[in-house]
């Protein structure tokens, strides 16, 4: 790995074309979005979605691009809706991803086309967790089935490169489960640390606590942040890391692993 890897924009890029762009993906909770028309927007490795729920209570993960103009349909990181309309020129879809009105003057000629519709991405759920995935991958990470009860998530954002988080991770005692879960025990809960890629210096750590009280954990989510935004300054200056686990090195081979295919 290079310094330039954790600083620069043109690794995202190619995490982006390869990483991201086949590999099953966690978005969130389950319980994050539990009632009916509740929805959680992200951009998870440079690709904008959003998860919902419908009345009906199912669970899709739309790409966060209107079908008129390709711009953000929503900018609010969670809520409760009843639809989606986009800011922009008012193209309004419903909680399943289809258009339902537009202004005349921006109207599509076919409304009725499915072209006109969000584009629903393939989803999975497992250990609790809300899965995406814009390519065809066959293994959803083995998480276990049942968790105890869940207890709260808690959203840190890091001024960092995901890769930085992830190798702090991985130096502690964690189940890693490529390329963005790492789960820990403490005690009866299970953490299960979510890095959300945004940018290639700004990622979202989602903490959930299952089995235990979430505001146990601020604290420890706050020293995470501290101590990489501090390793990123190593990097960002030239300094790699030293004294990487067999974690970290397998990481690193995945990772160059996929720098090469993209070569
Ligand atoms: S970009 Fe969404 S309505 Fe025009």
């Amino acid at each position: 790995m290079k310094s330039e890897d954790y600083s620069q924009g043109d690794a995202f890029q190619a995490e982006k074309r390869t990483i991201f762009s086949s590999e099953w993906l966690p978005l969130c909770a389950e319980a994050q979005i539990a009632g009916p028309g509740d929805f959680l927007s992200a951009t998870v490795g440079g690709w904008g979605v959003l998860a919902v729920r419908d009345r009906a209570k199912t669970l899709r993960v739309l790409r966060n691009a209107c079908r008129h103009q390709n711009m953000p349909v929503t900018t609010t990181p969670s809520g409760q809706c009843e639809s989606f309309r986009c800011r922009f020129h008012g193209w309004t879809y419903g909680l399943d991803g289809k258009l339902l009105s537009a202004p005349p003057p921006v109207a599509p000629a076919d409304p009725a086309s499915p072209d006109v519709n969000l584009v629903s991405l393939s989803i999975a759920q497992a250990g609790g967790l809300v899965f995406f995935s814009l390519g065809t991958p066959s293994i959803v990470p083995p998480l276990e089935a049942a968790l105890p009860a869940y207890g709260g998530t808690i959203a840190t954002e890091i001024a960092c490169n995901w890769k930085v988080c992830a190798e702090h991770l991985l130096g502690t005692d964690v189940t890693w489960h490529w390329p963005l879960l790492a789960v820990r025990r403490d005690g009866p809960a299970t953490i299960v640390e979510q890095i959300v890629p945004h940018t290639f210096l700004k990622t979202r750590l989602f903490t959930h606590v299952s089995g235990g009280e979430v505001d146990a954990h601020r604290e420890e989510a706050a020293t995470i942040k501290q101590v990489c935004e501090r390793l990123q300054g190593d990097r960002a200056a030239g300094t790699m890391m030293s004294g990487a686990n067999s974690l970290v090195t397998e990481f690193h081979r995945r990772l160059a692993e996929v720098y090469a295919g993209n070569s």
